[in-house]
């Protein structure tokens, strides 16, 4: 969860080590360090801040350290509390070795114990600290940093990303890779070497990236890199070549990110469907799914495994495929799939959906279904990541960085994804038409356009929000298609204006959470004019003859629901199948403003951290 910036090259590291970790901020945002080997005096300084990054910034300010060789870490606090003691990078006690980490060193406590025994005094109450004490151990037996560093993972249980330094060995980085807690990037410059735990840190400075795998190291200088893994075999890692611009990472005209993500569906809805929908001939094209017509045939059961607003995706991802494809779906949170010894075979796929590719979860989940000859697939927003590696193949969102923590156009561009792997496996089964595919495959066509007009009705959305942010609870329902909307709608309000929201199959409402409804509960319904229309307007009733204040979701014409509920919010008309994608827009507006009318913390919630790479 936290996050990881490092250079070494002959430019000034604190400034680019600092600015690569505000784009990393969304990681974790409890306390922030650099170290760096000072110039002048050859020795590393430290530099670390309880709180948001900027208190960093300030103390960098005044109390200035430059060199050309460092590292950096923005704190989601696991163990030990958010303080500046308790802040990376740690150090060993002589202050020659220091060490950023993300992860959890699960055998810490026995570990420490065993350093004191050995005399070691620690300076904070985190499992990192170990780490670097293990290292100067090493060191101090006379190993170089590159074989210190690897003697002390082999200690380590749990999976961590690492990143030393030492006063010593002025012109090198050594970072590892030990399992899921997080990647470990490197970027490639000229004459210039970058290491980070996500792209977008380094974006501005390369675009030539390498990812580590689990169980190697990287032993990186100003003029290049080497990598081995963990037993020290050499390995050789592709460079890849990444297409996001640095200008898509920043908030450009936008108040926050999260503004600016849901501002950019009308485009990024295009981009994900970019290379694969071929409109002329009424097609789709995944071709990194790596899946013949005879595979196809042969699956019997889908089992999408994701967390949060991704299994959200995935909820919806069932309507459709099993609506186009014919193919029975499962979807299970990861963290539960992978305690529960799911029923596999070579005649199933398993979807992971998920943004960063890095959830903890999510990539356990897909480790549970190795060996057991199920296909394994994954829709994936980041380039390079584990998810997308882990996988035999996948569909990327094609959605661009998105740093605000809620989630938002990584949504929409999942539910196309699984559009698109809907019309897929339904033409690779036999089960659609040429003439049927080509009516789906139209009716994508008019997405980005729909998705602009929702947008342009952003005044209304806020004018709404200041009419409800004085409530403490709310109430979303849907049903059918829309009711993993209900679920993304309510979570979205929640994580970021900390306003408890439940969200409910409409038809559960009767069956218990009735009960809480007065007018102190808004209830906010999606009913569109889909098949379930007239089953909407009954427990629209039905809430306010409770006294509830109703807010309707409804299709643009729809005149009627007027006299049902206090307030309509209007989408244009679309087939049942692509509404989520309409409807979703103004619940994540809606929540967005209620957020800032309260003064949230809109891209960085209380709590969260982007990428959720602990368990
Ligand atoms: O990167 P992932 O899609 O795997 O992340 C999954 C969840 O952690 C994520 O969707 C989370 O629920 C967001 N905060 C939702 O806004």
């Amino acid at each position: 969860m936290c996050g990881i910036v490092g250079y070494v090259g002959p430019r000034y590291a604190t400034e680019l080590i600092y600015n690569g970790l505000k784009r990393l901020e969304y990681r974790g945002y409890d306390s922030a360090g650099v170290a760096i080997i000072d110039e002048t005096s050859g020795r590393i300084t430290r530099r670390r801040e309880v709180g948001k990054l900027d208190r960093l910034g300030q103390l960098l300010q005044e109390q200035p350290t430059n060199g050309h060789i460092g590292i950096g870490h923005t704190r989601w606090a696991t163990h030990g509390a958010p303080s500046a003691r308790n802040s990376h990078p740690h150090a060993s006690m002589d202050g020659d070795v220091v060490v950023v980490h993300n992860g959890i060193v699960e055998n810490y406590q026995e570990l420490r114990a065993e350093l004191q025994a050995e005399g070691v005094v620690f300076a904070s109450d985190t499992d990192t600290e170990v780490i670097v004490h293990l290292i100067a151990l090493y060191l101090n037996q006379g190993h170089g940093l590159p074989e210190a560093t690897r003697l002390t993972v082999k200690h380590l249980k749990g999976s961590q990303a690492i990143v030393a330094m030492y006063a010593k060995s002025p012109d090198q980085l050594v970072a590892v890779r030990i399992g899921n807690a997080g990647g470990v990037t490197l970027g490639v410059g000229d004459g210039e070497m970058f290491v980070a735990s996500d792209i977008p840190a380094i974006l501005e400075h390369t675009r030539q990236m390498v990812f580590l795998e689990s169980h190697q190291m990287a032993i990186v200088k100003a003029d290049g890199y080497v990598v081995r893994t963990t037993d020290g075999v050499p390995a050789q890692l592709d460079i890849h070549d990444i297409p996001w611009d640095a200008v898509a990472a920043a908030k450009g005209e936008y108040d926050h990110f999260m503004q600016k993500e849901i501002f950019e569906q009308a485009r990024t809805l295009t981009d994900t469907m970019r290379g694969r929908v071929d409109f002329e001939n009424g097609r789709v094209r995944l071709p990194d799914l790596e899946l013949s017509e005879d595979e196809a045939q042969g699956l019997e059961r889908l089992i999408i495994v994701a967390c949060g607003t991704s299994a959200y995706a995935g909820l919806i991802g069932k309507f459709l495929i099993e609506h186009l494809a014919r193919l029975p779906v499962e979807i299970d949170y990861a963290s539960e799939f992978r305690y529960r010894q799911p029923i596999l075979n070579d005649r199933c796929a398993v979807l992971a959906i998920t943004q960063s590719g890095e959830t903890v979860d999510t990539l356990a989940a897909l480790e549970e279904a190795w060996d057991t000859g199920a296909r394994i697939w994954s829709i994936v927003n980041a380039i390079g990541s584990q998810a997308m590696r882990l996988a035999d193949g996948y569909i990327t969102m094609q959605a661009g960085p998105e740093i605000g923590v809620a989630s938002t156009k990584a949504f929409t561009a999942s539910i196309i994804d699984l559009y698109m792997l809907g019309l897929y496996l339904g033409e690779l089964r036999g089960v659609l038409s040429p003439a049927e595919l080509r009516q789906h495959v139209n009716a994508l066509m008019a997405l980005p356009d729909l998705a602009g007009r929702v947008l342009d009705h952003d005044d209304e959305y806020q004018a709404l929000a200041e009419q409800l942010s004085g409530y403490k609870n709310f109430l979303y329902l849907g049903r059918g298609i829309n009711y993993p909307i209900a679920l993304e709608g309510a979570l979205k309000l929640k994580e970021i204006s900390y306003i408890h929201a439940e969200g409910y199959p409409a038809g559960e409402m009767k069956h218990g959470p009735i009960a809480l409804i007065d007018e102190t509960m808004p209830v906010l319904t999606i009913a569109i004019k889909d098949h379930v229309y007239d089953k909407m307007l009954s427990q629209i009733e039905q809430a306010r003859a409770r006294g509830a204040v109703v807010i309707a979701v409804a299709t643009e014409g729809d005149e009627f629901i007027k006299e049902k509920a206090d307030y309509v919010i209007y989408v244009p008309e679309v087939s049942e199948m692509l509404s989520p994608l309409v409807t979703v827009i103004p619940l994540q507006l809606l929540a967005y403003h209620v957020a800032t009318l309260l003064n949230c913390d809109v891209d960085q919630p209380r709590n969260l951290a982007k990428s959720v790479t602990v368990e």
